[in-house]
């Protein structure tokens, strides 16, 4: 049978995809954040999941103000890499599993939760920058990658406790499928970030800090954060950390944390990156 065996978390600040891209990644600015991936990466390349459930957000690039999906799991053969105005990253298109994202679809659809199927569909730095960070520069990626596309960029994103359920509902669909498949799901975005307004550079270490730990030992009430916490506290960016309660939500309650990495500033961004093994 097919087994969520590991979460990954991580922010996806486009600029961290443009450092390796322009072999930036040894200066000063950028050697701490990428330092903490090192140990991912030789992790990932020992673990070799078959297929990662790679929840991210759009960013008005495959969908804009004409269509807002709030939950879209991509479902094709193949993802394009967009243009998002600099030209196309230097990096390979994803590959999808239509088999098992279509049994997904099927699952959490009859467990009422009613998404949005996506055949096809171009993905940007918010899918991109996780899989570089995770896996480098290959040639191409090394596992299959079902997108699944959350809203948190037009008001009314979904909540985090139904982000969590959906994560639960997810683990249910993987545990259903028959074919012996190493399955991870990864969360992304945030941390706390802003990136207009008179608040813009807003980065809130303490609120960060707090929400690592309690990722960790308190998903559950963790995942009940209003929305307008995370717009107060977090800037109008930290929203985005609602997609890693998914992930949580597809793990155990008791998950054993590998490695934790925590590192201010990528642009104006606050960079956090959790790996935990279902334990
Ligand atoms: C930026 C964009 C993002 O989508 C994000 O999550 C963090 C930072 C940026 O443009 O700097
Ligand atoms: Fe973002």
């Amino acid at each position: 049978m097919a087994k969520i065996t590991a979460g990954v978390a991580t922010s996806h600040v486009p600029a961290i995809g443009a450092a390796v891209d322009l072999g930036k990644t040894g200066e000063d600015y950028w050697k701490p954040l990428f330092k903490g991936y090192e140990f991912s990466k030789k992790w990932i390349a020992e673990e070799k999941p078959d297929v990662v459930v790679l929840v991210y957000n759009d960013h008005a690039t495959a969908f804009d103000m004409n269509i807002i999906p709030t939950f879209a799991l991509g479902c094709g053969e193949e993802f394009g890499i967009a243009d998002e105005g600099w030209g196309r990253r230097p990096v390979p298109n994803v590959m999808g599993h239509p088999d098992l994202a279509w049994h997904i679809a099927h699952s959490v659809i009859d467990d009422e939760f009613d998404i949005t199927i996506v055949n096809k569909m171009e993905v940007d730095h918010g899918l991109s920058v996780p899989m570089t960070l995770m896996f480098g520069q290959p040639d191409a990626w090394p596992c299959k990658v079902i997108p699944l596309a959350v809203n948190v960029i037009t008001f009314p994103p979904p909540s985090g406790k139904r982000c969590f359920a959906l994560g639960q509902a997810i683990r249910r669909a993987v545990d259903s499928y028959e074919e012996d498949l190493n399955v991870q799901i990864w969360g992304t975005g945030g941390m706390s970030h802003q990136l207009q307004g008179p608040r813009a550079g807003l980065i809130n270490s303490e609120f960060d800090q707090d929400f690592l730990d309690r990722f960790l030992n308190d998903p559950v009430e963790l995942a009940k954060t209003p929305h307008i916490d995370y717009l107060e506290q977090a800037g109008a960016e930290g929203v985005e950390l609602v997609m890693w309660h998914v992930m949580r939500g597809a793990l155990n309650e008791k998950v054993t944390e590998l490695h934790r990495h925590y590192h201010v500033p990528a642009s104006n961004t606050a960079v956090g990156h959790v790996i935990y093994k279902n334990s």
